[in-house]
């Protein structure tokens, strides 16, 4: 009897102690996963920083030397925009305001219009997403091409155009709508219907101006 007492005593001791020695190495591990996930973070943002300063580098290194190509095209900008003898009259033909304009615009490059006041900078611009069609008794004649097609060309989708050809004005022009709507026209005009989408767009685009 007291040999089997003293058996069934010793006995619930041993898992107790095999208890606390399988709950080490997992903790143990634990720490080893965290640990790997926080060096793999460490190593992508390393890795990403690297990639920035080396485009930062590579930009600097073509400065100031314009026989050296700036993009992946080997240097050579496609002309995105491009003016054909354009001419622009305002009140049905009596006050033109353009006369034979060309020019290109290339992709990737800041292009400026630079002359006195009246000399028609705002026309120009104006004409380049047809804004001037709302001005009644404005014609104009010759060709302004986007992307390789005549924006005056019978047909041409107008709606389209200003998606790609996009005006920000010196002054604030908002429809006579509620803000929100004034900026969620945009979005909703290229398909978005989603409420909460538009929400939250709206909400990124006025928290980014400050607003
Ligand atoms: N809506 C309009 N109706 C009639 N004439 C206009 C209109 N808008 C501009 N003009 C005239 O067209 C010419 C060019 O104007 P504009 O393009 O505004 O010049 P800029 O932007 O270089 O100051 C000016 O003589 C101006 O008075
Ligand atoms: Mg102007």
């Amino acid at each position: 009897m007291k040999i089997k007492k003293n058996k069934q005593n010793s006995a619930p001791k041993k898992p107790k102690a095999k208890k606390t020695k399988d709950h080490r190495p997992r903790i143990k591990k634990h720490h080893q996963s965290v640990f790997k996930v926080l060096h793999q973070k460490h190593q992508q943002q390393k890795n990403q920083k690297i990639d920035e300063l080396e485009m930062i580098a590579a930009k600097l290194a073509h400065e100031g030397d314009p026989e050296k190509p700036r993009n992946g095209s080997g240097g050579k900008k496609e002309v995105i925009v491009k003016v054909n003898e354009f001419n622009f009259f305002y009140n049905k033909g009596k006050k033109q305001a353009l006369f034979d304009i060309n020019m290109d615009i290339k992709e990737n490059t800041i292009t400026t219009f630079i002359g006195p006041s009246g000399c028609g900078k705002s026309t120009l611009l104006r004409s380049i997403n047809r804004m001037n069609d709302l001005v009644e008794g404005s014609v104009s004649s010759g060709e302004i091409l986007v992307f390789d097609q005549n924006i005056f060309d019978y047909g041409y989708d107008v709606t389209e155009l200003r998606t790609d050809v996009g005006m920000v004005f010196q002054k604030a022009n908002p429809f006579p709508i509620s803000i929100y709507e004034n900026v969620a026209y945009g979005p909703r005009s290229q398909g978005v219907k989603k409420k909460n989408v538009l929400d939250q767009l709206v909400q990124d685009a006025l928290e980014k101006s400050a607003l």
